[in-house]
């Protein structure tokens, strides 16, 4: 079975003391429920404080990035060893931001995922079109591409060892979001491409995250469609307030 999962990525947000508060907050609603996973994506400065507050409580630690070597003169990156020593279980890879900003290409993103892939970091693949993209209605073409491309020569044996992100790019930080039935059409066609590449079997249990704009008052919405397996929050996940409903939401 999939797991429901809320992951929140705070991004290059809040000082180390908001951090920590933040997470005591969520530890604290947390404590040993595991349904749904909740995972929470800090800057890297905050990992040990954040790890500190988690304390027992069952909330994973993620990191925003990682890079696809494991070690070398690339200043400012951070490697899959170095994050499993700090108690990373997730790492997202590909986000738009990271895509968009940073022009990641999706053969970094492969060369990332083949690093990490089979390993103890479980990645959170992020793909999503643009608003350009769904206006010419070639949505499933990028996501097929991006699919095709990133998972390039990447083998699954085990549909709980990856996890997908649908973010449309249009709706990410803008207040914008995919109409339910939107998402659920996509990440219908996602778990189809799962399936063709990696038997139903895997593909039915790999959780397909939605992300954009994800609030409480929409949460439960998009929750509720089959195959809308969490959400991945950005904005909403700094604030207990915002973020503990949407757990709830997946409850
Ligand atoms: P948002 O960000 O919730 O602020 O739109 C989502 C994300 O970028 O993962």
């Amino acid at each position: 079975m999939r797991r429901k999962i809320i992951a929140g990525n705070w991004k290059m947000n809040l000082t180390a003391s908001e951090a920590q508060d933040l997470t005591r907050y969520i530890a604290t609603y947390v404590q040993d429920r595991t349904d749904p996973l909740v995972i929470i994506f800090p800057p890297y400065p905050y990992f040990s404080p954040v790890n500190y507050e988690i304390n027992m409580a069952s909330v994973e630690l993620g990191a925003q990035n990682v890079h696809s070597e494991e070690n070398g003169a690339f200043t400012g990156e951070v490697s899959q060893s170095m994050l499993i020593a700090l108690g990373c279980t997730y790492v997202i890879i590909g986000h738009s931001e990271r895509r968009a900003i940073f022009g990641e290409s999706d053969e970094f993103i492969n060369a990332k995922l083949k690093r990490v892939t089979g390993g103890s970091l479980t990645p959170v693949l992020c793909i999503g079109e643009t608003l350009e993209e769904r206006e010419q209605n070639i949505t499933n073409d990028r996501i097929k591409q991006q699919i095709e491309d990133d998972l390039d020569e990447i083998e699954i044996s085990n549909g709980h060892k990856i996890v997908i992100a649908y973010e449309p790019v249009w709706a990410i930080g803008t207040g914008k979001n995919a109409t339910p039935r939107q998402a659920e059409d996509v990440h219908a066609f996602i778990r189809g491409l799962l399936s063709d590449k990696y038997g139903s079997e895997i593909a039915d249990d790999i959780s397909i995250l939605y992300g954009g704009s994800v609030k409480p008052d929409n949460a439960v919405e998009l929750l509720s469609n089959p195959n809308i397996d969490g959400a991945l929050v950005g904005g909403a996940s700094l604030t207990p307030d915002l973020f503990i409903p949407i757990i709830q939401a997946a409850e």
